[in-house]
């Protein structure tokens, strides 16, 4: 059986892909789990139904910045795999305001690492043999494609937004204590993820609620930009194969071959929900609305997952057209879970137009001028 004795801590289980890792380790394998997540405004502990009462299922709420905190964690749990996927996860978000990007992305990372060198510093030669920290990074740091090739392993890094940069600068922190310390490490990067239980300020979430509401859905720019979909399930299982069989050192990329154009994503969960649920109003197609675009919006992701597929035996069990018919379906299905989000406060309004990042600017220039 899987992870047999295993403590494995994910930080930022409480968010959307953490929290199918710890489904599935759950689920699916004999592993302990220690939940380590500050609670943002992402997460949600309801989207772990199976950790209500498991004796393999523990929750911390503790930032990945708060070294102290950390280092009680790993003193008290002496974890054998650590699974870093906390972070600020949104680019219109880290548009408006980087810093919090920067401490969470980057210093939060950075702390991390510290705590896990410490403790793997202090283990016997087998424990150290057998510990991995695995960081959980985005094919966004690679920039954005053109019309034709893909992203690999060994594609220059060339990030466009505060968010890829701050996951850039994390990966490099990762390979550098790696190569100084000798902590061993894994780095993933993957491609965009959709599924249940995403938090709906993301493209298909954001427009299957909207959808539902019968509101205006936001298309930015001409729509033609481009991503490369993997269903979030078929990430999890590669994030564990990754973490208990990658080769030390080494970086796998993820992604489900699925490339698709925004506008395709948003015409085709209309038909899929009009489909399920018919509208008085008409096909919901009509409610597509173009928006301003994205500040410095990337063109193209498009990942090749050969080396993970060749390597580990990795491969996405959904298609892009299963995976979606699934995701509406769960939303249609668990309104509760989407619906307490908006009681809570998110009210799904454009944000990344980027008028905090100018106000913090001008606040600068003003600052050295004076
Ligand atoms: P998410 O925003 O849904 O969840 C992030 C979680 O991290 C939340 O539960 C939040 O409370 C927690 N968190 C934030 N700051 C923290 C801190 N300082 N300390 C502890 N916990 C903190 O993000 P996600 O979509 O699940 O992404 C998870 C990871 O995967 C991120 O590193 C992201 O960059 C990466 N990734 C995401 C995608 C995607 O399509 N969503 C694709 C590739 C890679
Ligand atoms: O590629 C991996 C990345 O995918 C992850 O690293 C990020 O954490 C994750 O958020 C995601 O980033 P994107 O920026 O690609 O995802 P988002 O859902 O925000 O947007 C997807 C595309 O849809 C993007 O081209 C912007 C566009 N979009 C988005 C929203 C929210 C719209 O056209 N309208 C919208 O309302």
């Amino acid at each position: 059986m899987r992870f047999r004795n295993a403590v494995v801590f994910v930080t930022g289980g409480a968010g959307f892909i953490g929290s199918a890792v710890i489904r599935h380790l759950l689920d699916d394998t004999q592993a302990c789990v220690v939940n380590i997540d500050k609670l943002t405004y992402a997460a949600n502990l309801d989207s772990i139904p199976q950790a209500a009462g498991n004796a393999r299922y523990r929750f911390a709420q503790v930032d990945i910045g708060d070294a102290a905190a950390l280092r009680a964690l790993f003193e008290q749990h002496r974890p054998h795999y650590v699974m870093n996927l906390a972070a600020e996860s949104h680019v219109d978000r880290s548009i408006d305001g980087p810093a919090q990007f920067i401490e969470t992305n980057i210093v939060g990372t950075f702390t991390l690492l510290q705590e896990a060198l410490r403790h793997f510093r202090a283990l016997d030669v087998p424990a150290q043999a057998r510990f991995r920290f695995h960081h959980i990074s985005t094919d966004e740091v690679y920039g954005s494609l053109g019309p034709q090739g893909l992203f690999t392993e060994t594609t220059p890094y060339a990030p466009n937004s505060p968010y890829s940069a701050s996951k850039a600068s994390s990966d490099h922190l990762v390979r550098a204590w790696r190569e100084t310390y000798g902590l061993p490490t894994i780095v993933t990067n993957c491609s965009n993820n959709y599924g249940p239980y995403h938090f709906p300020e993301k493209l298909i979430p954001h427009i299957i609620i909207k959808a539902l509401a019968g509101e205006p859905l936001p298309v930015y720019g001409d729509g033609r930009q481009v991503r490369d979909w993997l269903y979030v399930e078929d990430h999890a299982r590669a994030l564990a194969l990754a973490v208990e069989r990658g080769t030390v050192g080494e970086t796998y990329n993820i992604g489900g071959r699925s490339e698709c154009a925004n506008l395709h994503v948003v015409t085709t969960i209309c038909r899929l929900i009009d489909q399920i649920e018919p509208s008085a109003s008409g096909p919901r197609e009509h409610l597509i609305t173009f928006v301003a675009d994205r500040p410095g919006h990337d063109r193209r992701y498009a990942i090749d997952p050969g080396k993970i597929e060749r390597e580990l035996g990795w491969s996405a069990a959904e298609t892009f057209d299963t995976g979606l018919a699934k995701t509406v379906r769960w939303y249609l299905s668990n309104r509760h879970w989407w619906q307490a989000i908006l009681e809570q406060g998110y009210k799904a309004e454009r944000v990344g137009l980027a008028p905090q990042a100018e106000a913090e600017l001008r606040a600068r220039v003003h600052a050295f001028k004076a």
